[in-house]
């Protein structure tokens, strides 16, 4: 059967008490749901999350990671420091680290590999510029990154990992992507990762402007299992709305 995932990404909003407030207020919203509730919350907030989430089917994931487990890395957070606190997702590749931070295609594919090897599942993000898409190169674009950010991986680790495609235009914009526009993304994103790991078993998310007004119509697609969403993932009155789409 299909699961649906729905996942805020909060970025670098909440404080402790606010995060605290915001789990209290959801958990009795959503916990009926059958859908997978992931909430990705700034380090700071991480611990606080977590214990709020205890006895709740609300699942708690980190924003990034470093891929080495120690070290001289100033500021950075390691895969070991999530798990031990029992970090169980971990966004890796969101395009606002691509291109505010340098990631790239490589030190994405490093943090996957760590996070899985370190227990933890990873978001994998993908999207294109309006600027690609306006040139064509948007299926070249993401397939190109799934490829990369994946590669060594294995079928068996894919039931760990999920896929958030996040075209960047989309993004705090308020500009959603259609739903048939999202929907070909995905199918792309399906069929790249039929032809590398040979299997149809993979979770992929729409992210970009997702809101409870636009929310059914997107996750009703064919080839959307949920989605990853900023904004409205702040107040849980909101977020409650889109996980409990269905
Ligand atoms: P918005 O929902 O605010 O557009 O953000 C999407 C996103 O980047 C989630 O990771």
């Amino acid at each position: 059967m299909r699961r649906y995932v729905i996942a805020g990404n909060w970025k670098m909003n909440m404080l402790p008490n606010e995060a605290i407030e915001f789990m209290n207020t959801l958990a009795p919203m959503v916990k009926d749901t059958k859908n997978e509730v992931i909430i990705c919350a700034p380090f700071t907030d991480l611990f606080y999350t977590i214990l709020s989430a205890q006895q709740t089917n609300i699942h708690v994931g980190a924003q990034n990671m470093h891929w080495e487990e120690s070290g001289a890395y100033t500021g950075e957070v390691s895969p070991n420091m999530l798990k031990c606190i029992n970090t169980e997702y971990v966004i890796i590749g969101h395009s606002e680290r691509r291109q505010y931070f340098n990631e790239t295609d490589e030190t994405v594919n490093k943090k996957v590999k760590a996070a899985l090897k370190h227990g933890l599942k990873p978001i994998v993000c993908v999207g294109e510029t309006l600027e690609q898409r306006e040139a064509g190169q948007t299926v070249d674009l993401i397939t190109g990154q799934v490829e990369k950010g994946l590669a060594g991986l294995t079928a068996e680790d894919l039931d760990n990992v999920i896929i958030a495609y996040e075209p960047i235009w989309a993004i705090g914009t308020g500009k959603t992507a259609t739903n048939e526009e999202a929907n070909e993304a995905i199918k792309e994103i399906r069929n790249k990762v039929r032809e590398e790991f040979n299997t149809d078993d993979i979770t992929i998310l729409y992210g970009g402007s997702c809101n409870d007004k636009n929310a059914k119509e997107l996750f009703s697609m064919s080839d959307i299992d949920g989605g990853l969403v900023g904004g409205a993932s702040l107040k849980a009155e909101q977020f409650e709305k889109i996980v409990n789409f269905n």
